[in-house]
């Protein structure tokens, strides 16, 4: 319940249908935010055209490639470990080649080559089109680096492959970059500057994975409600468009709309939503259609004002709460879940009260919750001390977890006696009997089996719960099914 990233994906390794025409092989290993997944499919995708298929044994791989995650130092620290592993299988197979992709290779540039010997080829998130060259230049026995970030790049037209999900449910990238510079974070640098991808092929690939199966949709970006497509380029050229372009333009609440309204039974869910640039049109196109989920992932990082702005978070708390009442006035009981920062430089007791007295206002179904780590090459690394003691960090990341687990259970517990729809994802991890799934609000419901099925919809009466899952029992199939 205390991370962003889910800690059960961490170094999953992709794996796709065989092609017997190919004959060298791919273990590509993921780390850090869903949007890495998403590019590793990509990656995938466009390597099985370079006579690459996936493996998810070491020993047997030509080309280990590892999509790093820089968000917090412990992140880049576990990427330097595998590192290590692959080193020492490298001694035995010393055909095999190791690439770094995304954030860390972004950050680290040509330093990775040289700080880790082992590594032959660094790729940045925007030059993945590039693998083809990249690739043959590491066969010819040299390095190779593409680290350019890139002003349009979005991979609309890259089919990413999904073989090794539930089939159910998938992840469709909306923008890229975030230009947001929040004092503490890394991705403004790693990811560059944001983009919007065009909504045809949004739009496209969601009904490409309506008939391939999938029932439910998020639709990802660092900060989606800042979706803006006007015939492509960067979000902060939006200014220097045409008026045809703007006339023409499509907003997030606008694309919402679109692919709710081009696959009318698809679930769709979106992430993640700053705060600043969450508008009333985006909750009442949520509360207009019936297959967007009602549940919005909205970090506040802080409930200090004074931290807020030393965060560069374009909000207060009081306009927090102005639009957390707006929320729950027009979709009651909406799913809200949040990620905070502990222990950001400065921060006091005082500040860490407000911190505690805001989540207490807003009630969060769930939250990520992480100790302020310092990253290179950020504004609060240059300009703040992290003067925040370990130990004090320590206490106060354990208070704001044990109020979060509070809510969370308090929330949980809301649901008991209603009846849900959910959707089947597959079975329950603890009970071979039971199928798992999740409420509109994104609440893990589980039940008896019973005659259904892998990607229908049923209405689940609530029964008893733990403090984040809910155990029930299914009444028939929702009308959605
Ligand atoms: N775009 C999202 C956040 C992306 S990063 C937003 O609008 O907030 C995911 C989460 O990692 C952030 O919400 C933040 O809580 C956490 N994070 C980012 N940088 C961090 C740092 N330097 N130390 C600790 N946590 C950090
Ligand atoms: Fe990072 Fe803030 Fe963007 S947290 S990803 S700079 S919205």
């Amino acid at each position: 319940m205390e991370k962003t990233i889910d800690e059960s994906l961490q170094g999953s390794i992709l794996t796709l249908k065989e092609n017997k025409k190919n004959d060298r092989k791919l273990y590509i290993e993921s780390y850090g935010c869903q949007m890495n997944f998403s590019d590793s499919e990509i990656v995938a995708s466009i390597l099985a055209k370079e006579g690459f298929n996936t493996t998810q044994n070491l020993e047997d791989a030509d080309l280990v490639l590892v999509n790093t995650c820089s968000i917090r130092e412990k992140a880049e620290l576990t990427v330097r470990k595998r590192l290590e592993k692959f080193n020492a299988i490298k001694r035995h197979r010393p055909h095999l080649k190791v690439g770094v992709l995304g954030c860390m290779a972004e950050r680290l540039k040509s330093q990775l080559l040289e700080e880790e010997k082992i590594v032959d080829m660094v790729v940045g998130p925007d030059a993945y089109k590039d693998l083809p060259n990249l690739v043959q230049e590491i066969d010819e026995g040299r390095n190779a680096v593409n680290v350019l970030l890139s002003k349009e790049e979005t991979y609309g037209d890259v089919a990413p492959v999904r073989l090794n999900s539930n089939g159910v449910t998938a992840f469709v990238s909306i923008t890229r970059g975030c230009d947001n510079m929040c004092t503490f974070c890394v991705v403004p640098f790693t990811r560059g500057r944001e983009r919007s991808r065009d909504p045809q092929s949004i739009i496209g690939e969601v009904n490409d994975l309506w008939n391939k199966g999938f029932r439910e949709i998020t639709l990802l970006g660092q900060n989606v409600d800042s979706y803006l497509w006007y015939g492509g380029g960067l979000k902060k050229g939006f200014d220097k468009a045409t008026d045809m372009q703007k006339a023409t333009s499509v907003t997030f609440a606008q694309l919402l709309e679109l692919v709710a309204l081009a696959q009318p039974k698809m679930r769709i869910r979106f992430s993640t939503s700053n705060p600043q640039d969450l508008t009333l049109d985006v909750i009442h196109t949520m509360a207009k259609h019936k297959n967007i989920c009602k549940h919005i992932h909205l970090p506040v990082q802080s409930g200090s004002n004074r931290i807020l702005k030393e965060m560069n978070r374009l909000h207060t708390r009081e306009e927090y709460f102005e639009l957390i009442d707006n929320i729950k006035k027009i979709i009651p009981d909406c799913g809200i879940s949040q990620d905070m920062i502990i222990g950001f430089p400065t921060e006091t007791e005082e500040d860490h009260k407000d911190t505690l007295s805001l989540m207490e206002y807003v009630k969060y179904d769930f939250g990520y919750m992480f100790s302020y780590s310092e990253r290179p090459g950020t504004m609060a690394a240059r300009k703040l001390e992290d003067d925040v003691p370990e130990e004090i960090k320590k206490r106060r990341l354990s208070e704001v977890i044990a109020l979060q687990r509070a809510h969370c259970q308090e929330r949980t517990q809301g649901n008991i006696g209603q009846v849900q729809e959910v959707l089947i994802e597959g079975a329950s991890k603890k009970s071979d009997a039971h199928w798992m799934g999740r409420n509109s609000h994104n609440t893990v419901a589980v039940f008896p089996k019973e005659n259904y099925k892998v990607g229908e919809f049923v209405n689940v009466k609530m029964l008893h719960c733990t403090s984040a899952t809910l155990i029930g029992e299914a009444v028939g199939y929702s009308e959605n099914n």
